[in-house]
């Protein structure tokens, strides 16, 4: 059976991480991805940090956002490699956002849907 669906996965997770997870995400195929640098914060608001024995606290972190957007390759197996490479279990391993596509055009040859990717 034919897959026609795409879907965009956004990765958002340390700066320290993201050249292993590019040269992974390349070995299983993708392709082509957007990147950003983000700042961002999750369940812990930043962090505290110290600076002359006073508290302070940090509200954004310096992150890096990934958007790739996906036919071919299954999603699940952009969710296992970025799990296997940024999984650490400590606070600020990342989040990933999973989304439906609606249509993808490619501007230089005007193909659309799958074929433009
Ligand atoms: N609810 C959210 N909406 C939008 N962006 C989010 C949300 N939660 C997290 N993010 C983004 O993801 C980044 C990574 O989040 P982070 O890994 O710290 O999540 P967390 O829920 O705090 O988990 P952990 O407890 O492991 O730190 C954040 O810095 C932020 O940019
Ligand atoms: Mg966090």
């Amino acid at each position: 059976m034919e897959n026609n669906a795409i879907t965009k996965i956004d990765i958002i997770t340390r700066p320290s991480q993201f050249e292993e997870l590019k040269n992974e995400l390349n070995k299983i195929g993708i392709t082509g991805l957007t990147v950003s640098h983000v700042l961002g914060c999750g369940l812990q608001k930043g962090k505290t940090e110290y600076y002359r024995g006073n508290p302070y606290s940090i509200d954004l972190l310096p992150k890096v956002k990934m958007e790739i957007v996906v036919s071919e390759v299954p999603v699940e197996e952009v969710v296992r490699v970025a799990k296997e490479v940024l999984g650490t279990g400590e606070i600020g391993d990342g989040k990933i956002f999973i989304y439906p596509i609606q249509n993808v055009i490619k501007v230089r040859t005007g193909e659309e849907g799958v074929d433009a990717l």
